[in-house]
This record gives C-alpha cells, structure tokens and sequence, in this order.
C-alpha cells in the first residue's frame, strides 16, 4: 500500500517511453529527447529537495511528480506530431489522464495522490492559482523550477548542434529571424516574465526563457542555473544588439542576488 517505490515507478516508465519509440528517426529522436529530460529533472528535484532538508516521504512524493510531470507529452507526440500545446492539447491535463488510466497511484493515500496529480497540472502554467496549501504550493514550485532548469539546458545544446541534428520539436517552430520583438525585450528590462503569445521568433522564445529567472523559486535552483552558466550560454546564441544585452544584465543581477536569498518556502 501507499505510493509505490521510485525502483518500480522509473521502470513502468522506462517501459512505457519504450513504447513510443516506433520506426521514423525524426519522431523517436523527439521522444528520446523527452525522455532524458524527465531523467535529468528527476536529478535537479534530487538536488533541490536535499537543499531543503524535506524528509524522506515528501522527498518520495516531489520525485513521482518529477518524474511523471511530462507523461503528457508521449500521446501529444503520437496524436499531433507536436510539442506545442497550443497546437495540440495542454500536455500537463493530459498527462493527469494518462496516469488516472494506467492507475499507478491507485493505492496511494488520497492527499498525496491529490498533490502529485495537482503540481503535474500545474507545471507548465504561466503562473501559480491563489489558494494553494503548503505542500501544494512547494511541490508545484519544485517542479517548475526543477522543470525550467532543464529547459533551459536542451535549448543550450540544441543550439550546440548542427542543425540537421537538432531534435525538430524543441524550437517550437518559430522562424529562426535575427532579431527580439520589441514588446519582449522590454518585458525582460523591466523584471517581468514574458508571455507564449508574445513571442515571434526564436530569438524571443529565448528571451522568454531568460525571463524565467523573475519566476523561480529556490536560492538552489539560482546556484545550479549559474553553476551551469545556463544564462550565459543562451546569451551567446542571441543577436548582439545594445537592448538585448541590457535585458541580459538584468537577468544576471537577478540570478546573483537570488542564490544567496533564504529559502522562499
Ligand atoms: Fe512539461
């Protein structure tokens, strides 16, 4: 009874990845992409729950939902050959139904059940409802800066790649223009998070994930962005342009200032 152990959960999903590979390269490269995501942010949540001293069975908990936050996006692929949920269905809905399905929580206790099923959903909202408890507000914050941080490290070695290398869903599909949208650059100036319907180009998809520093919630979660240099490698694959390099120190400042922060929760 209660939830079952991490061991027998990392295998179910091994499994279930498994059966998504099928034969076109495009379409598995996409799904292997995703799966060594969910893997490195089953690392950062490791990383940030130890940074916060949780015991053992919210540590239990904060991993299963690091660990299913995507389940989601394995049907998204299959059904619209996309990561865009715009396009498609809102993956974090859909992975909350997947696992409903497959009744891997069945024997859990409700409350937990209840908490993991909410921060999945949560993930991937611009921001957090009002009214959240405690441990409804700490898991949906660890998952997304858990989330984030790894984001931000596929889009780095995306760009590291050669082009006809790179996973195709990653990029979202935006043109690959050598400019910043205006609106953008200034949300960014001015320490606020930019929106997807603000975006126009790739180059704003970026500045969107620079703005992700004014959203993030753990002194942890800033040292692993700047031990990473996450900020700094995503800046060099940006046009050189006086407004885009301010908007660039500012989220530097940010990240300094917020590593050495207390604990948020
Ligand atoms: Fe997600």
């Amino acid at each position: 009874m209660g939830l079952p152990s991490l061991d027998t959960l990392r295998s179910w999903f091994a499994a279930y990845c498994r059966g998504y590979y099928g034969d076109d390269p495009a379409a598995r490269r996409n799904i292997v992409l995703k799966e060594g995501h969910t893997a490195r942010v089953c690392d950062n949540m490791d990383r940030l729950t130890a940074s916060l001293d949780l015991d053992s069975h919210e540590r239990h908990c904060a991993a299963v939902v690091a660990l299913f936050h995507d389940l989601g996006r394995f049907e998204q692929y299959r059904r619209f050959g996309t990561f865009r949920d715009a396009d498609s269905v809102d993956h974090a809905q859909l992975g909350v139904r997947v696992l409903a399905e497959e009744g891997l929580l069945r024997d859990a206790d409700a409350a937990d059940r209840a908490v993991i099923l909410q921060s999945i959903a949560l993930h991937n909202r611009f921001a957090l409802p009002d009214g959240l408890d405690y441990r409804g507000l700490l898991l949906a914050r660890l998952i997304r800066d858990a989330d984030k941080l790894d984001i931000w490290q596929v889009f780095v070695e995306f760009y590291a790649q050669p082009e006809e290398e790179r996973a195709s869903a990653v990029g979202l599909g935006f043109p690959d223009e050598p400019h910043c949208s205006a609106e953008v650059v200034r949300r960014v100036l001015s320490g606020e998070m930019v929106r997807l319907d603000m975006l126009r180009t790739l180059n704003d998809f970026k500045l969107l994930q620079l703005s992700w520093v004014f959203d993030l919630n753990f002194p942890a979660s800033y040292r692993i962005a700047a031990e990473r240099d996450l900020v700094g490698q995503l800046a060099l694959t940006l046009p050189q342009e006086e407004s885009i390099e301010r908007a660039v120190a500012v989220v530097r400042r940010r990240l300094v200032q917020c590593m050495k922060e207390d604990v948020a929760v």
